[in-house]
This record gives C-alpha cells, structure tokens and sequence, in this order.
C-alpha cells in the first residue's frame, strides 16, 4: 500500500485526482490510500477533508512531511509552487506524484531534477495522456509509418473544466496576500526565463504553453522525439494564439495553439507521408473515460479511412498505476523529472524564438 498525502487540494485535485484516488469500489486504485491533504487555505482543506473523509489536514507541507505517516505526495499546487514542495518531499525520502509542467522555468526545473537524482525516491510528472491506451495505440501506428513528410499538432483550447464538473468543487477564496504573492513570483520566474525585456503577449504566451499545450509538447516527443530545433514563431492576440514551426529533420511540425471561448475542445497531432497518415484525437481532458481515438488514412489505389476507438480507460486513473509500478519495481516513470525538464526547454525556446526573430538549437 502506498500512502499518499496530497499538496495543494484546488482545481485538478477536487476534478480528477482525489475521485480516483479515493473510489473504493472498483474504478480507483487498490493500492494507493490517500491519508493527508495539504492546503495553504484552511478552510478549504478542511472542507475537501470532510467531503473525502480525510482526517489528516495541514496548512504547511514540512509539517505533513514531519508528522504524517505517508509514503509519497501528490503536488497538485499552480507549477510556481511545485520546485518547493517536490524538493522538501523528496529530502524527506517521499516518492512525488507531480502535476505538468514540472516548474515554471528551466531553472527551477534543474533544481527538482538535481533533488531528485540526490534522493532514491520516483518521481512522476503528471502527463496523463502518456499513459493513455488510446494514445499508446497511436504511437503503434505512428511508428509504423516510413517518410513522415509533415507534423501537426493543434490544440484549440478553451475554459471548458468547469462545464465538465461532476461533483461540485470546494471553492475558497484565496487571502489577498498569498495570491499577490504567488502573482509576483510567477512573474519573477517567468522573467527570469525570457529576460526583462519580455513583452506582455510573450508572458502570456509562454504561460499558455506551459499550462495548457505543455501536454502536447510532452506527447510530440513521446511519438517522434525531440525537434532538432525551433525554426520560428507567431504570437498573436495578446498571447493566446501561438504558431510555431518545429525542425523534425525531413518533417516540420506545425504547432497550433489557441485558446478560445468556444464550448469545444480541439486537440490533435497527424502525421503525413505519401502512403499514410495518422492522427490521434484527444478529448477534453475534464471528461472523464472520454476515449482517445486514432485515425489512420493509407493506400494509394484504394484509400481506406480506419477509426480505432480502443477502451474507455481514464489515462488520470492509469498515470497512477504507472506510479505504483515504478515505486514497487524501483523504476523511473517515462514522464520522469528530466523529461519534464526537457518540455520546459522547448517551450522556453518556442517563445526565445519570437523574441530574437531566429531559430533556435534544442
Ligand atoms: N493534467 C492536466 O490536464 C491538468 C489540468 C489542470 C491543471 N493541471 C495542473 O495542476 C496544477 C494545479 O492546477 P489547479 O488548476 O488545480 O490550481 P488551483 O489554483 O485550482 O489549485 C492549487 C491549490 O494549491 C494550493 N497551494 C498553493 N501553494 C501551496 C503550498 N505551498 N502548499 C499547499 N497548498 C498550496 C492553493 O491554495 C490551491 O488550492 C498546475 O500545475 C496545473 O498546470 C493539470
């Protein structure tokens, strides 16, 4: 059994983590037990505690970590907030669960990788869709392919989590100072990155890339491995529009992101070669069980158009029997601190590309 304590009990813990981490009957994880949450909102962890039946609730993490008898954390806290926490977790001999991105830039990033390497404990990041059966069919089918020709990947996304709700969330407002706080020090780490002379639209930019298609980025490199370099970038409408060309060697990836106010979802990667393209197809991923679903267009005499929907599996349930595994077996996780580290490098490198109008070596 691998008892966990869950940092930062907002948004995607109250959505995705906690439902599956506490199902009891069937749907859950057997062998993982959640037995302590960690909030900097009081009210707030003692509400999601009463609602989980978690008696075990905490304000301050190094306290959870002194006090609680637990075997490894989930930090689900915004990424500003992950490097402390991950750290802190792992000198105390923790395994860390970790939501995407890793940190908010490479910096900060390098220094959960170094703890890492330090402490013999597992480390995941939270990629769910790398976990994903219906993702892991089109990686078949993508590496099946020969002369890939052409890479797309676009991601038209929108506020679409809240309309997703099963059960309501908890919602406290957070106290003034710790929000201006954590606001300063995004800012603080986001410049550190792209230099003071970062323009608002590249902030945003490069925040929407971190928050939202770092998934994609993370996925793009699981099916081809990573772009040789960044060729060039758009930045549009204040930052929420970001085209990108990715050098792939014979194939350019064009890379679309958008974020919209539509009640829709758009996300997908294809490949195109001239005897066969695939395209993997990814729901929302506020909706739970929604299947992944794989497209594969071949032949030249005859073309023939295949739609694979392969099982209703919930890829934020399996990342967690992937954690399980790696800590039982002794194991890295293939979305592991330095994989993260890596997206966050690309992503850095995306905006760096606008900023000094050149391409720029990965
Ligand atoms: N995998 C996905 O598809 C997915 C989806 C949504 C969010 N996320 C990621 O999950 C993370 C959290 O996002 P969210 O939307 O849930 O954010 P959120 O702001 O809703 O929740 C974060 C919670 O952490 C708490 N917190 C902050 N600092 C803390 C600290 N030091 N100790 C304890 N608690 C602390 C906050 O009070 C808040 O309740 C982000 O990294 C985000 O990118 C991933």
């Amino acid at each position: 059994m691998v008892r966990i304590g869950v940092i930062g009990v907002g948004g995607v813990a109250q959505e995705m983590h906690l439902p599956y981490l506490t199902a009891t009957e069937g749907g859950g994880i057997p062998e993982i037990e959640v037995i302590a949450l960690c909030d900097v909102v009081k009210p707030l962890v003692e509400a999601v505690g009463k609602r989980y039946n978690i008696d075990e609730t905490y304000t301050d993490h190094n306290e959870m970590l002194r006090k609680s008898e637990i075997d490894a954390v989930a930090v689900l806290t915004s990424q500003v907030d992950h490097p402390q926490a991950c750290i802190d977790s792992m000198n105390a001999g923790k395994h860390v669960f970790v939501e995407k991105p890793l940190a908010q830039n490479v910096e900060e990033s390098e220094r959960i990788v170094e703890a890492q390497g330090k402490n013999d404990v597992v480390l995941e990041v939270g990629y769910m869709k790398r976990y994903d059966p219906g993702y892991l069919l089109s990686l078949e089918e993508f590496s099946k392919m020969k002369d890939v020709r052409l890479i797309r990947m676009h991601n038209i996304a929108s506020h679409h989590r809240e309309r997703a709700e099963v059960t309501k969330k908890l919602r406290f407002p957070i106290p003034d100072e710790l929000s201006k706080k954590g606001e300063a020090e995004r800012t603080k780490q986001t410049k550190q990155q792209l230099g003071e002379e970062a323009s608002p639209e590249e902030m945003t930019a490069y925040g929407m890339l971190l928050g939202v298609t770092s998934h994609d980025i993370n996925a793009l490199r699981g099916i081809f491995g990573d772009p040789k370099r960044v060729l060039i970038t758009e930045i549009r409408h204040g930052g929420r529009f970001v085209t990108s060309l990715l050098d792939y060697g014979d194939a350019v990836c064009v890379y679309e992101f958008g974020f919209t106010n539509h009640k829709w979802w758009d996300e997908q990667i294809a490949a195109y070669s001239p005897e066969k393209n695939v395209q993997v197809i990814f729901p929302s991923p506020f909706l739970k069980n929604a299947p992944t679903v794989t497209r594969i267009t071949e032949g030249s005499e005859r073309t023939r158009d295949t739609v694979v929907t392969d099982i209703y599996e919930e890829a934020f349930r399996l990342e967690w029997v992937s954690f399980v595994d790696c800590i039982e077996r002794k194991l890295q996780p293939i979305t592991s601190a330095s994989d993260g580290k890596r997206d966050v490098e690309i992503i850095a490198a995306m905006v760096e590309s606008h900023q000094k109008k050149m391409s720029i070596d990965l």
